[in-house]
């Protein structure tokens, strides 16, 4: 597995990482999450990225687990967590975030996490707000002098709040989510001007949460989290039309779509953080990154996507 250098955290991370959002899905059985861990560290991961929020701390709990039983996994990986989402609750004041840290902590069953995200800030004001007064990131930046966290981050879908973190310079990574796939690129203007600043950039959603691993034909296929629309399938099937001209799977392309963004960097340093829920999933990770796409097979997705309207 290619590591990349995640901007200016210079933490060393596998190109994909493991999303544990889908872990905590209901129907999910704990065997078959902890199995799913395993199988992508095993497979050469070596980043999991989870939140309280998901399964209100299941996921976080599940990863715990996974490492409390075979903790020789914990050698060499990058733990990313988020605060400040719980649920239906939303809550960025310093208090809560010291106690959501700590909490974290207990059920991964470590002392300290490489990466702590600010977890769905929707607004650019809301997140200067928390850059000014006693909040979630002054609680961050205490832990992180306790060396409790590694790099302080945001996880959030919306680019104002990620132009705020650009501009300020005040976080070393951000999570981007749902905002840069084969469907949609809202998001590549923030990701190259972070990449100027030399902000680790994690792209979550290059499956655009199901269809772009499922392919447009399959009746379970979500897009952004629901079932995926007609228009959504059309689109898809043009691209895995052309995908099956070039020989590249569907996965593949889109996760490789991702990478590239941070190709013109050196090293590069973008990274895909991609939501399995079950082993088989988890070991089609890294099968999207063992063949490279021919530069021939870009081009014409990149005229593609240039001359055909995104789906509303
Ligand atoms: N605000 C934030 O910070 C934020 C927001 C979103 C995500 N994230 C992070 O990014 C991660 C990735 O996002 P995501 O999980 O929402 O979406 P995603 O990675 O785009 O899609 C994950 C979904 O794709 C499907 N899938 C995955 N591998 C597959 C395979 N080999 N074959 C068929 N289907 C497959 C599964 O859907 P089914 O379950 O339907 O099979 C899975 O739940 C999350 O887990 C989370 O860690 C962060």
């Amino acid at each position: 597995m290619h590591l990349r250098r995640l901007g200016k955290t210079e933490l060393m991370v596998s190109e994909v990482g493991l999303g544990g959002a889908p872990l905590a899905r209901e129907g999910v059985s704990d065997a078959e999450a902890i199995w799913t861990v395993w199988t992508a560290l095993d497979a050469g991961v070596n980043l999991v990225d989870t939140s309280p929020h998901y399964g209100l701390g299941r996921s976080e709990t599940l990863i715990g687990r996974a490492l409390a039983e075979r903790p020789e996994l914990k050698k060499g990986l990058i733990l990313s967590t988020k605060t400040g989402h719980y649920g239906a609750e939303k809550d960025y004041s310093y208090e809560r975030t010291r106690r959501s840290v700590a909490t974290s902590l207990q059920r991964l069953g470590v002392d300290r996490v490489d990466i702590l995200h600010i977890h769905d800030v929707q607004e650019a004001e809301h997140m200067r707000e928390l850059l000014k007064s006693q909040s979630a990131y002054t609680a961050l930046r205490e832990y992180q002098e306790e060396g409790v966290i590694g790099f302080i981050g945001v996880g959030t879908r919306s680019l104002e709040v990620l132009q705020v973190v650009v501009e300020s310079g005040a976080f070393d990574c951000f999570m981007m989510a749902n905002q840069l796939n084969l469907i949609e690129q809202a998001g590549a203007p923030i990701v190259q001007a972070a990449l100027r600043a030399d902000i680790g950039v994690l792209i979550a959603g290059a499956y655009a949460t199901g269809i772009l691993a499922k392919g447009s034909a399959d009746p379970n296929a979500r897009y952004r989290y629901q079932p995926a629309s007609d228009a959504v399938r059309q689109r898809v099937a043009a691209i895995e039309e052309l995908c099956a001209r070039w020989g590249v799977a569907l996965p593949a392309a889109a996760v490789q779509f991702c990478l590239r963004y941070g190709e013109g960097q050196t090293p590069p340093n973008v990274v895909a953080v991609l939501g399995a829920r079950t082993p088989e999933q988890a070991a089609a990770i890294v099968e999207t990154v063992a063949k490279r796409a021919p530069e021939g097979f870009w081009q014409e997705l990149d005229e593609f996507l240039a001359r055909s309207e995104m789906p509303q």
